[in-house]
């Protein structure tokens, strides 16, 4: 069986074709993957314009399946997966509206598929099967969550950010140095060159006994605003004293320094709840996805880690790191073999959930 995958939650049209292998170890083999990006078209108001994201998708995203086709060396496929949330919901749509009526013309089944499913299943198409109990960090731009997966496919959130999404605290962190949208490789490309210990951030542990955002025990939440505020004020504070008024340019060598002493945090408090839940829940594998799995110090980091404890660590390639629809249409097909299609008044919904009764 060939899975067409369709995404268009957020600023990237992009189609995939994933097949069935027939091992049950690595079950989907990538065909072809195209992505069309709007980083360009947003980049220029500092951050995702749902409206004009939405009018690109429709644009793009006739040209983006056609390519995959192409590419892939066949028009033949025997499902349409697409995401139908969450993400922004005009977006969502195009890929939705345009998903039913290929999947009808073609008559062939329509999958639906959550954004975030997609994501954990970028780790099995490249990496194969996990071994189970995996535990599972989901870090982008728009979430932070943790996932226990117990069997195949199925994802238990085991915590979350109470604000902000690591991914959102990359891109502010970087507004606020002048360095542009996404914030995300930026930091990461200046952080090489600086000290991570030259400034002290402070890193934020929630636990179930915080008074002011009480939390579910055994629940391993993420707070990441705290450290974008400290981060401001830091910066508000060296300005003033060089003189530079509100939005002057520190000096390069101090900029790299903030970037590496913020990333240092992130990144530890990413894997210090990544690694404290596979002990706590005797996992197997641990695995990260989502685009702030780009990040060079994260993907060192974890593997540095997994390699001293004996623990395997799924990480997808940087091309399957940030959003695409190979992971969704592998997650397609994960889906339908579960027994799962839609009709055909199938809705995007822009705050869908996953992983039992709190939103992921
Ligand atoms: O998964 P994604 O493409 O879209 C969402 O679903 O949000 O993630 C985009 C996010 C952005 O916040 C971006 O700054 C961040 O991933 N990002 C990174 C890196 N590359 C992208 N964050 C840290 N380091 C990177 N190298
Ligand atoms: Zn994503």
């Amino acid at each position: 069986m060939i899975v067409l995958g369709i995404e268009t939650s957020c600023d990237e049209t992009a189609a995939a074709l994933v097949e069935e292998t027939g091992d049950a170890a690595r079950p989907w083999r990538l065909k072809s993957s195209v992505v069309a990006s709007q980083v360009a078209i947003h980049r220029e108001w500092g951050g995702v314009v749902p409206e004009l994201s939405a009018r690109q998708h429709i644009r793009d995203i006739c040209g983006v399946v056609e390519r995959t086709l192409l590419d892939g060396g066949q028009a033949r496929y025997d499902g349409v997966a697409v995401t139908t949330g969450p993400g922004l919901v005009g977006s969502l749509l195009v890929g939705v509206a345009f998903a039913k009526s290929l999947a009808w013309a073609s008559r062939v089944p329509l999958i639906p598929v959550h954004h975030l499913a997609g994501h954990v299943e970028s780790l099995v198409l490249e990496g194969g099967e996990m071994p189970l109990p995996a535990i599972v960090l989901i870090v982008s731009g728009g979430h932070t969550s943790l996932y226990v997966v117990r069997a195949p496919g199925s994802l238990e959130l085991i915590g979350r950010t109470r604000d902000d999404a690591a991914g959102e605290a990359y891109d502010k962190v970087a507004k606020l140095l002048g360095l542009g949208y996404p914030g995300g490789p930026v930091i990461d490309q200046l952080a090489v060159e600086g000290s991570d210990r030259a400034v002290n951030f402070p890193k934020t542990r929630l636990t179930h006994a915080d008074r002011n955002a009480p939390g579910i025990p055994g629940r391993r939440d993420f707070s990441f605003s705290g450290l974008k505020t400290a981060v401001l004020r830091y910066v508000t504070a060296r300005r003033e004293a060089l003189g530079l008024g509100t939005l002057g340019r520190l000096p390069d060598q101090e900029i790299r320094d903030i970037c590496a002493s913020f990333q240092r945090v992130v990144v530890e408090v990413l894997l210090d709840r990544l690694f404290e839940a596979a002990r706590s829940y005797d996992a197997r594998s641990v695995g990260i996805a989502g685009g702030v799995s780009a990040n060079s110090r994260l993907r060192a980091d974890a593997r540095t880690r997994g390699e001293s404890r004996g623990i395997p660590v799924f990480i997808p390639s940087l091309a399957l790191s940030t959003d695409n629809a190979a992971m969704i249409a592998a997650a397609g097909l994960r889906a339908f073999r579960a027994g799962t299609t839609a009709g055909w008044d199938l809705n995007a919904n822009a705050a869908l959930k996953l992983g039992g009764p709190v939103a992921g």
